[in-house]
């Protein structure tokens, strides 16, 4: 049976993700991986898990396994008040969502905000699963330019002048996939621009805690709270596979994704909820997160490490002070798809930058490097290896690089 003439016409625009594509190919014996962007196993308590599962079994007994409101265990809620408030988030219980990870509120924003056409401002480029979750509901995708601090805003404001638009997508802190950090004075701006257009920014920020060097930046939703609809994650601080994620108000939009929900899921895993809600209030978040750090401030190192020492002199990275990626460019001309290719029979995976921008033919010569999967001296041997691919690609494109 050809079941094709079924499927709906918004599934033009649901092609296959290109990182599941590429996890495959990870899978591969021997492949070393800068391709993917998943947590460390090694990040992940085990043996705090045996506590918080007895922990929870005894406080909620069956209420932990029961069904629960679409707006998410409310004892979780209450602590992500008094967790948020550490960073300034200042919110209610009845203004926080529980979701099925960020990816949760991602779909949902799709679902209650997109009409086919509507125009989305994202940076390019921006988390490529954001732009699958929006995807489906065909909106138009305006690209704000970027540099190595984030979104420009004077692109920001142009955008917001010129267009009607829904809503503003930025990650600000340790993006995905750039690595890169908008600084506090360019937040400001951008509170300062979305307050004047009157504009609504989903600020999703799943990296902040993933900080190995300086000063926490405080997120754009202290700057201007009526306008911002902040999501975070439990993926990178606990593990990934609990699917905890959640939102942080406006009034309304909060109303809508919590209607919205009780259509998708009805609710989040309550006993994942329970766990999660038990990590931040027993406090075992304050003291695994430095562990976490721990694993990965050495691999971050050894990455810009390695960078340095064996990339050509006309590659460009950033050198984010967190979160899980670097990203690298090459000259203008070059092109990473084919780096990919050649990579593969070395058996170094990384991931093509073009996926991650809202258009075709952007950013052909761009790649994200993941950090957090492998060790440090194989780190350094897959950028050795990348490094020695790049030349052999620019001397066959005779480019000269230094
Ligand atoms: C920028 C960004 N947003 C959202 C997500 C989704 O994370 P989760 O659904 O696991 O919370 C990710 C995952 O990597 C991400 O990088």
């Amino acid at each position: 049976m050809n079941f094709s003439n079924l499927l709906a016409d918004r599934t033009r625009n649901m092609g296959s993700s290109a990182i599941r594509e590429l996890l495959k190919v990870v899978e591969q014996p021997g492949m070393i991986s800068l391709g993917g962007g998943i947590p460390a196993p090694e990040s992940f308590p085990l043996q705090l898990f045996d506590d918080l599962t007895s922990q929870v079994l005894k406080k909620y007994s069956s209420n932990a396994l029961q069904y629960g409101p679409s707006e998410g265990f409310r004892p979780l809620r209450e602590a992500l008040v008094v967790y948020l408030k550490k960073s300034d988030i200042r919110t209610s219980v009845d203004n926080i969502t529980i979701t099925c990870g960020s990816q949760g509120v991602l779909d949902s924003i799709g679902k209650i905000l997109i009409s086919k056409g509507d125009k989305i401002a994202v940076e390019a480029p921006t988390y490529i699963g954001a732009l699958s979750a929006f995807n489906p509901y065909e909106p138009e995708y305006i690209a704000l330019e970027t540099d190595y601090d984030g979104v420009i805003p004077e692109s920001l404001e142009k955008a917001l002048k010129h267009n009607k638009i829904k809503f503003v997508y930025l990650i600000p802190t340790f993006q995905n996939p750039t690595g890169r950090t908008i600084p506090l004075e360019r937040r400001k701006k951008i509170a300062e621009i979305i307050r004047y257009y009157n504009a609504l920014l989903l600020e999703d920020d799943p990296y902040s805690s993933l900080r190995y060097r300086g000063e926490a930046i405080p997120a754009i939703k202290t700057m201007a709270p009526d306008n911002v609809l902040y999501t975070s994650t439990f993926s990178k601080i606990l593990a990934p596979g609990l699917r905890i994620g959640f939102s942080v108000g406006p009034e309304l939009i909060t109303k809508w994704m919590v209607l919205a929900k009780q259509g998708i899921d009805l609710h989040t895993n309550t006993f994942s909820q329970a766990l999660a809600a038990e990590y931040i209030e027993g406090g075992h978040l304050d003291k695994h997160l430095p562990r976490i750090l721990s694993i990965y401030k050495p691999k971050q190192e050894a990455m810009l490490n390695a960078l340095a020492k064996y990339f050509p002199g006309n590659f460009q990275w950033s050198k984010p002070a967190g979160g899980m990626f670097i990203w690298a460019e090459g000259p203008s001309g070059f092109s990473t798809e084919k780096l990919y290719c050649k990579a593969l029979e070395r058996k170094v995976a990384i991931l093509p930058g073009q996926y991650f921008y809202p258009h075709p033919g952007m950013g052909l010569e761009t790649m994200r490097l993941n950090f957090t999967m492998m060790d440090a001296p194989t780190i350094d041997k897959a950028i050795k290896i990348l490094s020695e691919v790049i030349k052999e690609e620019l001397s066959r494109v005779s480019m000269s690089y230094s």
